[in-house]
């Protein structure tokens, strides 16, 4: 059984691999995703490791001046997807998205990068000072007083969660007019995020491509700003990682350290005492998400962890079977099917797991990967799946949880 689905783990790998760059899967997502492209990279490299590095070096290759490292490069154009370059008009060639996504890269260029020092070295050492570059963006465009925010949904990678709710209520999606999604004619509608949702999606865009993406302006007058708790956690981590990097390649991390000091510095300021837990925070309505998400899942990822938020976390977690649910089992809105409105992931329990191996929590890491592993035998590999039974959901012969199943789910 593991020896076939780590063969059509590979096979989905390659199939979904266009010459450079892998797509999610096919039909739903034609493009390159930046982080679903690290994740590719990740699953490459444990079968064809020159592969791997080549899907790195094409994402950062599309890198913006201003060291941005954009979440969509649309290399050829698909109409089977919605929206694509004409309606993002984020320039490059090919052209781009105008924001960016989790910034996964250095964490998981280190771990490739250390497992094959001899093979990675060259390209390690052209990827480390645009890593640097990109994470400097975010630095100057993506944190808010020390905390790091998304200025889309669709930054944060964790499009619908609940995390969001307030602060997509404040956007007004009245006026984007008539438009066809694609999403739906590839996948059932029950499982994708709501013509309301996708309404104010598109407004945000509109609103970033109306300033041209300069992002000082997409920053101070887009009409969402939300602190994302997963996406500083994966900064934090990042940076530890960029800057333990940079100390092999002999280069002078002080500034690198600088930044993880101050994503550091700023970890309480994200801990809602109500909820017993970090959270997402609307800075235009001044309101906390309330939510108890992946966000403070990846708490551990950044080395931090808070005995008070362990046994709120674990009791979560205990209301399903199949890894961590992407909302609050006991929430209000938990849907264990609809997009990150509760289904279980097998890419975020793989860097929840990264964060449990780096706080030693053996027993969760082992227990995480087995559910993941039981999951994936249950209902393939499926984009997510259903916490409560395994079953798939979303996209089918999807690269990040084919990567997954060959890096850690399904190792022996
Ligand atoms: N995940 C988004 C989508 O569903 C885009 O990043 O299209």
């Amino acid at each position: 059984m593991t020896v076939e689905l780590d063969a059509r783990a590979k096979e989905i790998l390659r199939g979904n691999d266009r010459g450079g760059y892998t797509v999610p899967t096919h039909g739903l997502y034609p493009y390159q995703w930046n982080w679903d492209s690290v994740f590719s990279a990740w699953g490459f490299s444990t079968f064809d490791l020159p592969r791997a590095w080549v899907e790195i070096e094409t994402l950062f290759a599309s890198q913006k001046a201003d060291g941005m490292v954009p979440h969509i490069i649309f290399h050829q154009v698909d109409p089977g997807y919605f929206p694509g370059p004409d309606v993002w008009q984020g320039g490059g060639e090919p052209p781009t998205s105008g924001i960016s996504q989790p910034p996964v890269a250095a964490i998981l260029a280190r771990l490739m990068w250390e497992g094959d020092r001899d093979a990675g070295r060259a390209a390690i050492t052209a990827l480390y000072p645009k890593m640097v570059a990109w994470h400097r963006w975010w630095m100057e465009h993506r944190v808010v007083d020390g905390v790091a925010v998304v200025t889309h949904p669709w930054e944060s990678g964790r499009d619908n969660c609940p995390d969001w709710d307030h602060g997509m209520a404040g956007v007004d999606g009245s006026n984007v007019g008539e438009y066809h999604r694609r999403d739906t004619g590839h996948v059932d509608a029950d499982m994708r995020p709501k013509k309301i949702d996708y309404d104010r999606y598109l407004a945000i865009v509109y609103a970033g491509r109306s300033m041209g993406w300069d992002q000082a302006r997409v920053l101070a007058e887009g009409p969402f700003l939300m602190t994302d708790p997963a996406v500083h956690f994966i900064l934090l981590r990042a940076m530890d990682d960029l800057a333990a990097i940079g100390r092999d390649l002999g280069q002078d991390v002080a500034e690198v350290e600088g930044w993880a000091e101050t994503l550091r510095a700023a970890v309480p300021d994200m801990w809602n005492p109500d909820l017993g837990a970090y959270d997402a925070y609307d800075l235009k309505s001044g309101q906390w998400a309330n939510n108890l998400g992946t966000g403070a899942w990846l708490s551990y990822l950044a080395g931090v962890e808070n005995a008070a938020m362990d046994a709120r976390l674990t009791k979560a977690w205990d209301k399903v079977r199949y890894g961590i649910p992407s909302a609050d089992p006991e929430g209000a809105t938990f849907n264990p099917k609809r997009y990150w409105r509760g289904p279980s992931w097998a890419v975020m329990n793989a860097l929840i797991a990264l964060g449990f191996q780096r706080m030693g929590h053996e027993a969760w890491d082992a227990r995480l990967r087995r559910e993941t592993a039981d999951m994936i035998r249950i209902g393939g590999f499926a984009e997510y799946h259903d916490p409560l039974d395994g079953s798939p959901c979303g996209g089918a012969n999807f690269s990040w949880t084919a990567a997954i199943w060959l890096t850690w789910a399904g190792r022996d």
